[in-house]
């Protein structure tokens, strides 16, 4: 079995290897393809890989290459986990959005028009060299906006793209622990769009367990999401939204202090990394040391860097590094070996969401077996969560169709529909200033 990884250089990669590593069953994968256009970034993670395989016998065997084409050919899965821009990339997002008053965040509102208007161009040529070098194989989208980039790529591949998150996993294990239930028994019940779905409830032996959580104000107290929207707000929503939901439901108070902070999430990664990269360099240092430091640092900074202000808290350690490497693993595993399972994923809507149409790609849970990702039918969202749904699929095809045409009226439209940008002006204004420090960008003219 050969799994290509895309973006092989990319600071995640040892954790998904690492996964790889602890899984010896019949059909496991047992070649990894690394491809970066980063050449130095692929040497440094390629030094990591062979350091965490050095005791593992059966480790699955690691090449590298720069060459797309050949990276593709014969892959059996591909995981497509790329940075267009990379972290620089990402901190000019958060940064032009902020200078706005708007928010500037990875992949929510300007800050993700602007990723997702980056990114599109680039999937979509990937799409289109999977359909003609490697046809049969699966690709998996980790790649940010997620949801976004997923559609963009299912356009070419139908539903062999199938798009991957950690958010709703983690936030449904957190709601499974604080009500005292084994995760793995429990039936979670969220949909929406990926980084915008809500917990509507939480099933443990067909007995659903969520008015007692949102009854309980000890226990709304005790876990990340209680605290970050507050017990009242959660009781008359009557469902757990996402964290990314904060955004919208506080926005005021998230921009403030997004705008004080000293750096953005990602000017801090930036910063980061790059010494990461550089200190692998030096032959004398271990690189897998190296590694687990940056990664335990990157972990302990996730909520303390940008969310101490909603009083969130930290997130509990081991609860942190939210797993997104096992739910890649979780999914190639049971579409090899037809292990039929429940995984949440970003899949084309089908008839799921009525409001929505066929091709949309929501997120949602899915019955998962060797003829891929089928979502399971749910309950209607309320109205004003199918409000928020339509409205910020309506800007993703916005992007998609700006991607597609080369528009910048298209582009301006796309940053003025989204609920969280505020004038139309403005969103002229991000055109302007996006265009101005992103290459990525040069095809809106
Ligand atoms: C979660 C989300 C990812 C996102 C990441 C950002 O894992 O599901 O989509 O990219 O957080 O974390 P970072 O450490 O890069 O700020
Ligand atoms: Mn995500």
């Amino acid at each position: 079995m050969r799994l290509t990884i895309l973006g092989g250089g990319g600071f995640r990669v040892p954790l998904v290897y690492g996964a790889l590593l602890a899984d010896h069953a019949e059909g496991r994968v047992t070649r990894v393809v690394l491809h970066d256009v980063d050449a130095g970034r692929l040497r440094a993670i390629a030094r990591v890989l062979a350091e965490q395989a050095a005791d593992v016998p059966d480790a699955p065997e690691v090449t590298t290459t720069t060459d797309l084409d050949e990276a593709l050919r014969g892959a059996d899965f591909v995981f497509s986990a790329i940075r267009v821009g990379g972290l620089e990339g990402r901190a000019h997002d958060e940064r032009v959005a902020l200078a706005e008053g708007v928010l500037g965040q990875e992949t929510v509102g300007a800050g993700g028009i602007a990723y997702g208007l980056r990114t599109v161009p680039v999937a979509v040529d990937i799409a289109r060299r999977v359909a003609r070098l490697a046809p049969d194989a699966w690709v998996i989208n980790f790649t940010n906006p997620a949801g976004l980039v997923t559609e963009a790529m299912s356009r070419h591949l139908g539903d062999r793209v199938i798009g991957i998150c950690d958010s709703p996993v983690g936030l449904g294990r957190r709601i499974a622990r604080v009500l005292g239930a084994r995760p793995q028994e429990a039936w979670i019940d969220y949909v929406g769009l990926n980084h915008l779905g809500w917990v509507r409830g939480l099933r443990v032996a067909g007995r659903d367990q969520l008015p007692r959580l949102l009854g309980d104000s000890a226990l709304l107290g005790s876990f990340e999401e209680g605290r970050l929207f507050g017990a009242d707000w959660l009781r008359s929503l009557g469902a757990v939204p996402n964290e990314y939901l904060h955004y919208y439901y506080f926005n005021r108070e998230a921009v403030r202090a997004y705008r004080q902070a000293r750096r953005t999430r990602g000017a801090f990664l930036r910063d980061q990394q790059e010494s990461f990269y550089a200190g692998t360099g030096d032959p004398d240092v271990s690189a897998l040391d190296l590694w687990d430091r940056t990664r335990a640092e990157r972990e302990a900074t996730y909520m303390s860097e940008n969310r101490e202000a909603a009083g969130a808290g930290e997130r509990e350690a081991d609860d942190l590094s939210g797993g997104y490497e096992k739910v890649a693993l979780a999914l190639m595993r049971a579409i090899a070996r037809d292990e039929r399972t429940t995984l949440i994923l970003n899949v084309r809507n089908g008839s799921t969401l009525s409001p929505l149409d066929a091709e949309a790609v929501i997120e949602v849970p899915c019955l998962v077996d060797a003829g891929g990702a089928h979502p399971v039918s749910v309950d209607p969202l309320p109205d004003h969560a199918t409000g928020l749904v339509c409205a910020v699929k309506a800007v993703e095809r916005e992007v998609l169709e700006a991607a597609r045409s080369g528009s910048r009226a298209t582009a301006v439209k796309a940053f003025a529909l989204h609920p969280l940008v505020d004038s139309v002006s403005v969103a002229r204004r991000l055109v302007d200033g996006y265009t101005a420090v992103h290459p990525g960008l040069a095809y809106l003219g």
